[in-house]
C-alpha cells in the first residue's frame, strides 16, 4: 500500500460519510419503496435527526429548484467518505476552485467534438461485440454490469485520454463495488470500536479497493498513447499543470482522471445495464430500436448526426433513466440558514435531494411505475413539468458528460441489439440497493443470443 492509500485506509469506518449515516434507513429490502412511502407521509421532506446533525431528504420540484438553481451557492457539495475515490475533483468542489477546474474542460464536452469521438466509441463497441459473440457461443450466464462497465471505461479512455484501457476493468469494477458496499465499512467500524482493529490493512476489502483505485491515474498517464492525437482532454489537463494554471497541479490531474473513471463510467454502465434489463422484459421495444437503427443508418458506420436522429432509442434510454436514475440522490450541506418551501434549514444541515422519488411521483408521471418510452417522444418533452426529471442534476452543477453518455448509450443499444438478444435471467424485478448509485442488489445476470 502506498502512503496515501494507507492514510486513506485509516479513515475507513469513521462515521463522517452521509452514505453510511443514512444506511440503516435505506438498508431495507426495498429501500426506494420505503423512501417513496415516507416522502408521501412527510409531504416531500423527510427530517432525520442524527446525533448532532440534521438531514433532510427532499423530493419536491420546489426543493430541487431552491437547492440546485435559485439558492445554489448556499448548498455546497458534501462528498465525505468518497474522498479516496474522487480526491478534490471538479464534482466535489465549489466556488472559485470549481470554476477554475471546470471551465477549461468544457470544450471537450461540446457537441461539436462528439463527431470526433464517435469512431472511437465504435472501436470500443466492435471489441465488445467480438467478446459478446464468444459469450453467446458458450451460453454462459454472466454479470451484465461488469460488461457495461468495461465498455464504458474503454469508451472514456479512448475518447478523452487517447488510451486503451491500461488496467483490468473486471478487477477495478470489483474494487469499486467493494468500496461502495456500506456493510464493508460497517464491519471495519465495529472492529475498530471493539479494539480488534487498530491498523486498517490491505486485507479489508475497501482498503484494498483504495489501493487499487489510487494506481489508476498514473496507469492512464504513463500508458502508450493509442493514436497520438494532438488534442485530448488528458493533454489539455497536462498542459494546464505544466503551465502552472491556478488549481492545476499534478494531484488535480490525477483526481480528474479518477472522477472520469468513476462518475463517467459507472453511471453509463448502470444506464445501459438497466435499459437492457427493461428491453429483455419488453422485446417489442428492442425490435423498434433495431428497426430505427436500420432506418437511420442501415449497414454503414453511424455518425454523430445519425445518433442525433435515433429519437426512439433515446426515448427508451431516457425512460430507463427515469425509472432507475443512477444518481438517485444529490447531497449537499447548507452554508447559511435558509427556508425551503416552508422548511427551516439551518447552516450545516445536510440535504439529500432525491431525483428517484420525484421520478416516481404520480403528480408528474402518469402510472409512474410503468415503462413507457413514449413519454419522451420529442413533442412531449416540452410539456414536462420543470425539475420533474433530474437524472443529470440541474443548474450550474448539471452533469458535464450528460450528452456524451447519451450518445454512448444510444450508439451501444443500436449496435449491440442488432447483433444480439440479451436475455435477463435474474430475479424479476431486480432488487434495488441504494448504494452511492442505484445498484441492482444481486447484479444483473444475463445470457446472450447472437441473431443470425
Ligand atoms: C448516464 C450517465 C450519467 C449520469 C446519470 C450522470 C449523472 C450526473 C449527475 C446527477 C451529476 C450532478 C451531481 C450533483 O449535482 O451532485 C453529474 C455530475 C457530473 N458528471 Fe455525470 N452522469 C453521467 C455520465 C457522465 C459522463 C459520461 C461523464 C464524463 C465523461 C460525467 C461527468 C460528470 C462530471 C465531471 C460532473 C460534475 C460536474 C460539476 O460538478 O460541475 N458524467 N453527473
Amino acid at each position: 500500500m502506498t502512503s496515501d492509500a494507507h492514510a486513506y485506509s485509516q479513515t475507513l469506518g469513521e462515521e463522517q460519510s452521509i452514505w453510511f449515516k443514512i444506511q440503516p434507513f435505506i438498508n431495507a429490502d426495498d429501500p426506494m419503496a420505503v423512501l417513496v412511502r415516507l416522502s408521501q407521509r412527510y409531504g416531500g421532506c423527510i427530517p432525520i435527526n442524527f446525533r448532532s446533525e440534521k438531514i433532510y431528504i427532499l423530493s419536491e420540484i420546489e426543493h430541487a429548484r431552491r437547492v440546485l438553481v435559485d439558492n445554489v451557492d448556499n448548498y455546497v457539495k458534501y462528498f465525505d467518505g468518497l474522498k479516496p475515490i474522487f480526491g478534490h475533483a471538479m464534482i466535489t468542489v465549489d466556488g472559485a476552485l470549481w470554476q477554475k477546474v471546470r471551465q477549461p474542460q468544457q470544450p471537450y464536452f461540446h457537441p461539436d467534438v462528439y463527431a470526433e469521438y464517435v469512431p472511437y466509441l465504435l472501436v470500443s463497441l466492435n471489441k465488445k461485440m467480438e467478446e459478446w459473440s464468444k459469450l453467446a457461443q458458450s451460453g454462459v450466464t454472466f454479470e451484465m454490469l461488469e460488461e457495461t462497465w468495461g465498455l464504458a471505461a474503454d469508451m472514456i479512455c479512448r475518447a478523452l485520454f487517447d488510451r486503451e484501457v491500461p488496467f483490468n476493468p473486471h478487477a477495478v469494477f470489483g474494487a469499486v463495488k467493494a468500496y461502495t458496499d456500506a456493510s464493508n465499512h460497517r464491519s471495519i467500524r465495529l472492529k475498530k470500536a471493539s479494539g480488534e482493529l487498530t491498523d486498517v490493512t490491505d486485507e479489508e476489502p475497501p482498503a484494498h479497493a483504495i489501493g487499487a483505485w489510487l494506481t489508476l491515474p498514473e496507469a492512464v498517464i504513463s500508458a502508450e498513447p493509442w493514436q497520438g492525437r494532438e488534442k485530448t482532454l488528458l493533454k489539455m489537463m497536462q498542459s494546464a499543470e505544466a503551465a502552472g494554471l491556478p488549481a492545476w497541479d499534478h494531484a488535480q490531474v490525477q483526481d480528474e482522471i479518477k472522477q472520469y473513471l468513476w462518475a463517467g463510467t459507472e453511471t453509463t454502465a448502470l444506464t445501459l445495464g438497466w435499459t437492457l434489463y427493461l428491453l429483455s422484459r419488453h422485446p417489442e421495444v428492442a425490435d423498434k430500436i433495431r428497426r430505427e437503427a436500420h432506418e437511420v443508418y442501415g449497414t454503414r458506420r453511424p455518425t454523430a448526426a445519425d445518433v442525433e436522429r435515433l429519437s426512439y432509442t433515446r426515448s427508451v434510454m431516457l425512460e430507463a433513466l427515469r425509472l432507475y436514475p443512477p444518481a438517485w440522490a444529490l447531497i449537499r450541506t447548507a452554508v447559511a440558514d435558509d427556508e425551503i418551501a416552508g422548511h427551516k434549514i439551518k447552516a450545516g444541515d445536510r440535504i439529500v435531494l432525491c431525483p428517484y422519488i420525484i421520478h416516481h411521483d404520480a403528480k408528474y408521471w402518469e402510472d409512474p411505475e410503468e415503462f413507457r418510452p413514449e413519454r419522451f417522444e420529442p413533442g412531449r418533452i416540452k410539456k414536462r413539468v420543470k425539475y420533474s426529471y433530474l437524472p443529470f442534476g440541474a443548474g450550474k452543477r448539471f452533469c458535464l458528460g450528460g450528452q456524451l453518455s447519451q450518445m454512448e448509450v444510444a450508439l451501444a443499444l443500436t449496435q449491440l441489439l442488432r447483433r444480439f438478444r440479451p436475455e435477463y435471467v435474474g430475479h424479476t424485478p431486480p432488487r434495488v440497493a441504494a448504494s452511492v448509485t442505484l445498484m441492482p442488489k444481486d447484479g444483473l445476470p444475463f445470457r446472450l443470443h447472437e441473431l443470425s
